[in-house]
């Protein structure tokens, strides 16, 4: 059956001191209080080395926001899929809207990227979700199908199966706007329907589909609750492990 995960998106916050900080906290917290969802920590690239050694890796998994679309090489500033994992990252966080928005990230460029994360032993937390204009012109779940088949439609069941999906709507992203629990239901059972046709329902039933923008403590619980929400993925509540274990409480 598939997992429910808590997972935290720093972004581009935290020094290396504030994230080894952090990432003790929380190990710390969640040694005491053991989760009773998979959590996950995606940290800025430096950290990586030295955060996956101070976590307990049965309670705390580590990822990247990121990875490169080429395996090796004169790529200047690039980190590699297999850089990633050498550190003992098992997660990679890929098509963030961030990403796709500012650094002109394109299905194609994704695809690359979601090969090599598998290839070298990554589990890809994949990113999807409509800006504001699309979801008001109610073009949301064709944006969201693209997305999926741009990127993931190559992959056999196999391959496919070893992914987290994350349902971001980009205006909920930073924006204090949630997502209502019905606005996430709906589409999170679209995105199931959309891999159910694609790879069968037993993979879509066992694929973790995250929901992000503006999960805080207070609102996780009503979002978690619905039968396709498997957890979320964290931006700014990542950021204070008290607001982070709070999202975490949620599954009780
Ligand atoms: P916020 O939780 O800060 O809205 O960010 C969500 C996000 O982009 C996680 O990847």
């Amino acid at each position: 059956m598939r997992k429910n995960i808590v997972a935290g998106n720093w972004k581009m916050n935290k020094t290396l001191q504030e994230g080894i900080e952090l990432a003790k906290e929380l190990n710390t917290v969640l040694a005491t209080d053991k989760p009773k969802c998979d959590v996950v920590i995606c940290t800025p690239f430096i950290h990586l080395a030295s955060v996956t050694p101070i976590v307990d890796k049965a309670i705390i998994g580590v990822g990247a926001e990121n990875c490169a679309d080429k395996e090796s090489g004169a790529y200047t500033g690039e980190v590699s899929a297999a850089m990633v994992a050498s550190t003992g990252a098992q997660y990679v966080i890929l098509g963030h809207s961030e990403r796709r928005a500012y650094y002109h990230e394109t299905p194609e460029i994704l695809k690359e990227k979601v090969r090599l994360a598998l290839a070298n032993g990554l589990t890809p937390i994949f990113c999807i979700g409509e800006v504001k204009e699309e979801r008001l012109e109610n073009r949301q779940n064709e944006v969201v199908r693209a997305q999926i088949e741009g990127s993931l439609f190559d992959l056999t069941a196999e391959e496919f199966s070893k992914i987290v999906l994350a349902y971001e709507p980009v205006w909920a992203i930073g924006t204090g706007l949630t997502a209502t629990p019905e606005q996430a239901q709906e589409m999170h059972a679209f995105i199931r329907s959309v891999l159910a046709g694609k790879w069968g329902k037993e993979v879509a039933d066992n694929t973790s589909i995250l929901y992000g923008g503006s999960c805080k403590p207070s609102n996780a619980k009503e979002l978690f609750a619905n039968p396709d929400v498997d957890g979320g993925l964290i931006g700014g509540a990542s950021l204070k492990a008290a607001d982070f274990k709070g999202i975490i409480d949620a599954f009780a």
